[in-house]
């Protein structure tokens, strides 16, 4: 039997003791800090007399112990590679603990780290266990009184949860700052930060009208990089007000940038933990995809403070509990401080890509997951965004109003505990009174449901018979499915007008635009007095994150494409207009035919370069084409090189016949006046930059000169870098690598340029890609301690790179294991995400499946950690 045993949802118990309050005392060292841990506990009500106190702890070296200030002797106690078991104790008591731990040597980045000289921690989900030896669950809820000590000189910035409450001198140049948190808070929301930074300070006034402060702290050299993240912290507290009526409840926020992290970010009570990507932002050094990331992040990490912190999970089976509701929660933020239907297009198609690939692979898994090995594998699409999608659908069940009452109720009920999925799901049944049983399944039943639509238009009797019929296919464990409750929203499309008709179902006038619902394996849904023969369009606005099918002609997806109302639909439609011609290329490539572009594409796309638009930013997302990675999920097989071939040939024939239209595009797009990200700014960027990829493609030379120009201008970072991508992914080396080695150059000093720097090169379709990788592995710049580095080079290459990594000769393969394997020692977490490339080999042709699953095997002889081992061996069962 393996030492990795899965955890079962179904065993859960409550904790034997509850800590009522925690006293922590850090007196810091790189190889040597000691952790003095109080613990005020006390006996679960439930918990048998005779229960021992079980603690979590991991790598801790255990200096001393005592019970209500007696040591405690040898034989009364034990200590195990990860609990300490004390034998007998009262029902309540103190304990006293003092361990030591070595920041300096924690590469998982997990617990107490230090990254470059600063200190900084992150529990969740299981961190806080390498602190100090604790109840590490999240349904222990305490107070905290946090002391730190470290050395004036080198860490004159101590910070923990809470307000701080006294700070002085100690000897031998030391000093100490304590801080307290009133708020019960669950272990993995503690944090801690010690070193020499500085801060921005600002001010919000909350509709109660209390002062709260704002800091957000970084290295010296950033403190001009904060602004935007700022911005967008205090338009967050305000959303958040009015929004869901929650107010900010410390007289203190912080926010601190950090290099070297696991994750984007982390919502520690008053003490939020960020990637220093997730939150640094300039015009010179960060894209606008940057910018409007980092405020999502900074919204997503705020809105925490009620959705996770106030009211938290009861094990981490419920993690989508705070993930999900959060990520809708910034999801409707930031739809409405920028482009509403855009953020919709771009939150579905990497959903659709990404969530569907996940939810279709090896460890695909539940919302709600039953049993897991790590934890740390469940930080996931699913979870996030599955789980976001789970909440949409609710909030559009219900309607906003009803929502809102929903969501008031749950905060009341639960403000100050640790809670459960249905506790949400029945807030949200008791206000609206529906019977939300079946809608649990979207919690339970894992995999990606599939809808086959089909219509049919009566002439004689003017009705339109529509019928919906779903299923879900079989996910590891779960073979067979239920059918779930699926709403979607839909109207008929009148193929006259071009209008909108109106909907009448079983006698009732439904308007032109309705929600049906879908509860049965095969509905059907007769439309009456349908004037004249429609389209439908179905599933607007991603109602429902399921697939659906319905067998449009080209015609009339190009008919929709032009006449949709929906905007979503309308640009979903040109999306499956190009994967239907998609289909005819791969096939003509793979049978050594001549490709032939489909003319219905090209007229359907100079439709939409000639007309008048004043939302840029969507005319730019209906113009891009479908990514490779998404065309892949369309497949059976996947074939990566006529997936790129293909759709190149598109690309280059839509360049060919619209040249004119995108040169004129290019040029009425100019950036001009000074950078700001704005949804206007961000629209004519984005439109302009896709109509010089599409000329850069055939290499049109007044392109070339175009990308010269704007990566001489120097204007923002998002031109800046979109030029210098499309001239390395050129064959105009001659241009592109003197432009390459200057940019390297002028940014050698900032971390996240050269992480941008490394993906634009090892992105590059040219054979000698794996080759690069190699070379930048050995760059100064580069470290697989970081993970930013390891994301921007290994995971990019592996991820967006598809013809290089799936090289015939298995060397992708081959790097990636070897960079997994290294990882699997340094940072196990990183290392089970890096290698979800080589998991996913079931799609692929029998040479490259065997060469997989080679690499998968030769990682498995290594020693894995609990992380690895899960998820190398979900892929091989
Ligand atoms: N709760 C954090 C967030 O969603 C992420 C923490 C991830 N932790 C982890 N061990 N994977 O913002
Ligand atoms: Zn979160």
């Amino acid at each position: 039997m393996s030492e990795h045993q899965p955890i079962h949802l179904s065993d859960y118990r409550p904790p034997a003791y509850l800590v009522k309050h925690t006293e922590l005392t850090f007196d810091l060292d790189p190889s040597a800090t000691r952790v003095k841990a109080r613990l005020h506990l006390q006996r679960h009500p439930e918990a048998d007399a005779g229960a021992p106190l079980v603690l979590d702890g991991e790598a801790l070296e255990l200096k001393a112990i005592a019970m209500d200030g007696q040591a405690l002797e040898a034989d009364e106690y034990a200590v195990s590679e990860t609990e300490l078991t004390v034998f007998q104790v009262p029902e309540s008591f103190i304990l006293d603990t003092e361990v030591e731990i070595a920041p300096k040597d924690n590469t998982a980045l997990e617990g107490l780290y230090q990254s470059a000289s600063m200190y900084c921690t992150q529990c969740e989900a299981e961190g806080f266990r390498r602190i100090t030896f604790y109840p590490d669950r999240p349904d222990v809820m305490a107070t905290f009184a946090t002391t730190v000590i470290g050395d004036s000189g080198s860490e004159p910035v101590l910070l923990s949860n809470g307000n701080p409450v006294e700070r002085g001198e100690l000897p031998n140049g030391r000093h100490f700052a304590t801080w307290e948190d009133p708020h019960p808070k669950p272990s993995y929301l503690f944090a801690l930060v010690a070193g020499d930074l500085k801060k921005v300070e600002d001010h919000f006034t909350t509709m109660s009208g209390r002062d709260v402060t704002l800091q957000i702290w970084v290295e010296e050299e950033n403190l001009n990089k904060t602004e935007h993240a700022m911005a967008s912290l205090k338009r967050s507290m305000r959303w958040d007000e009015e929004a869901y009526g929650r107010e900010y409840d410390l007289d203190l926020f912080m926010i601190v940038a950090v290099n070297d992290f696991n994750m984007g970010a982390m919502e520690n009570k008053g003490l939020n933990i960020f990637n220093s990507a997730a939150v640094l932002t300039h015009p010179q050094t960060a894209t606008d995809a940057t910018f409007q990331r980092v405020e999502g992040i900074v919204a997503h990490e705020y809105f925490h403070n009620w959705s996770g912190n106030r009211v938290t999970c009861r094990d981490w089976f419920q993690l989508s509990l705070k993930e999900g509701f959060t990520v809708f929660r910034d999801q409707s933020f930031s739809a409405e401080v920028n482009s509403a239907p855009v953020k919709r297009i771009e939150e579905v198609s990497f959903f659709r890509t990404a969530q569907f690939a996940e939810d279709a692979g090896p460890t695909s898994h539940p919302v709600r997951p039953d049993s897991y090995i790590e934890i740390g594998n469940f930080y996931t699409l699913t979870i996030y965004e599955k789980g976001a999608e789970v909440v949409r659908m609710l909030s559009n069940l219900l309607g906003a109003e009803t929502f809102r009452k929903g969501s008031d109720l749950y905060f009341a009920r639960f403000d100050g505990q640790a809670v459960t999925i249905e506790d949400f799901v029945t807030c949200m049944a008791e206000v609206s009174g529906l019977d939300l049983s079946q809608f649990m399944r979207w919690y339970s039943q894992a995999g990606t449901p599939e809808i086959d639509a089909n219509g049919e238009y009566d002439y004689a009797n003017a009705t339109y018979r529509l019928t919906l019929r779903q299923r879900t296919p079989a996910t590891p464990g779960q073979p067979d499915k239920l059918p779930l409750h699926i709403p979607v929203r839909m109207g008929l499309v009148g193929t006259k007008s071009g209008r909108d008709l109106n909907l009448t179902l079983d006698g009732q006038d439904l308007g032109t635009d309705t929600v049906i619902h879908l509860r049965e394996e095969e509905q059907e849904f007769l439309f009456t007095d349908v004037a004249e023969a429609p389209v439908p369009s179905l599933l607007r606005g991603f109602s429902a994150p399921v697939k659906l099918f319905f067998p449009y002609s080209r015609e009339e997806l190009a008919f929709l494409l032009a006449n949709d109302s929906d905007g979503f639909n309308q640009w979903d439609a040109g999306q499956r207009l190009v994967l239907l011609a998609l289909d005819d290329l791969i096939a003509a490539h793979r049978n050594g035919v001549e490709k032939v572009m489909d003319p219905r594409v090209v007229d359907a796309f100079r439709d939409l370069l000639s007309q008048d638009t004043d939302d840029q930013a969507v005319l730019a997302e209906m113009l891009m084409l479908p990514s490779e990675a998404y065309i892949a999920e369309q497949q059976l097989l996947v074939d990566v090189d006529a997936i790129h071939a293909a759709r190149d040939f598109v690309k280059q024939s839509l360049a060919h016949e619209l040249r004119d239209e995108f040169l004129t595009l290019y040029q009425e797009n100019q950036s001009a006046g000074a950078y700001a990200p704005t949804p206007a700014q961000i629209g004519r960027r984005a439109l302009k930059n896709v109509a010089l990829s599409y000329l850069m493609s055939i290499e049109d030379p007044q392109a070339i000169t175009a990308a010269k120009q704007q990566f001489d201008a120097d204007h923002n970072m998002t031109d800046v870098r979109h030029a210098l991508t499309l001239l390395v992914h050129s064959s105009r080396g001659d241009i592109a690598d003197p432009a390459l080695k200057a940019f390297g150059t002028k940014w050698a000093h900032d971390p996240l340029v050269m992480d941008q720097w490394f993906t634009l090169q090892v992105t590059r379709p040219q054979a000698d890609a794996l080759d690069r990788v190699r070379y930048l592995m050995q760059h100064p710049a580069f470290s697989l301690k970081n993970p930013n580095k390891v994301r921007a080079l290994i995971g990019a290459f592996a991820g967006q790179n598809r013809v290089n990594f799936h090289r015939l000769d298995g060397e992708g393969y081959r790097l990636l294991a070897d960079v997994v394997i290294e990882l699997n020692r340094l940072n196990p977490e990183i290392a089970a995400r890096i290698i979800t490339p080589l998991t996913r080999w079931q799609r692929f042709d029998e040479a490259r499946q065997d060469l997989m699953k080679a690499e998968l095997e030769r990682i498995r002889q290594e020693k894995l950690s609990p992380n690895l081992y899960e998820i190398i061996e979900k892929s091989l069962a």
